[in-house]
């Protein structure tokens, strides 16, 4: 499908929970095939010019799903991208249709524990500003799992992984970068 280099064009879309590290993988995946990364978060962040947890509470949630459907729309038009998702993107069918369109669907998935601890001191995700972050997380994920694995062509379990390994094991279930 894509090889390194970029000699054959081919997407991929990370999805995932919150935390599981997609944008870092987008990137490291990206800059290891020769392809662009892009991260849906960040584009509504510049083209708003505002946070997202400032977006949410200024305009709502429905506000930002609208504006996130839009760039997915806009995105899976594209070639030779690595696209990073944010955590509630494939829970809107209309996303994932359009994401399958030219990408190959990456989920990341790792354990509530783990989720915990590396947004221990984050302000930046509005649905886990909550006083159990714990019960969020943990609620939050259980209803959210079976669509996630739904949309997903490939399942990387992330737990205690390096990031490289977990861009390699992607290269391998895709059968990428093969010269
Ligand atoms: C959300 C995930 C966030 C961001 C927004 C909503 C979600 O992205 O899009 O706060 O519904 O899971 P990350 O998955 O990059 O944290």
């Amino acid at each position: 499908m894509v090889n390194r280099g970029g000699k054959t064009a081919g997407n991929i879309a990370i999805i995932g929970f919150m935390a599981t590290g997609k944008t870092s993988l987008a990137r490291e995946l990206a800059s290891y095939l020769g392809l662009r990364s892009l991260d849906i978060d960040n584009l509504i962040e510049e083209r708003e010019n505002r946070e997202i947890s400032q977006i949410f509470k200024q305009d709502g949630e429905g506000y930002f799903r609208r504006l996130e459907k839009e760039i997915v729309k806009e995105l899976s038009l594209l070639e030779g991208v690595v696209i990073s998702c944010g955590g509630g993107v494939c829970l809107d069918p209309e996303n994932i249709k359009n994401l399958r369109k030219k990408n190959k669907i990456v989920l990341l998935e790792a354990s509530v524990e783990d989720i915990l601890a590396r947004t221990k001191r984050d302000k930046g995700r509005p649905l886990l500003n909550r006083l159990d972050k714990k019960e969020a997380v943990t609620r939050l994920m259980a209803d959210r799992k079976d669509q996630y694995r739904d949309a997903a062509d490939i399942i990387i379990d992330t737990s205690g992984k390096r990031i490289r390994e977990v861009r390699d094991e992607i290269i391998k279930e895709l059968g990428a970068g093969e010269d």
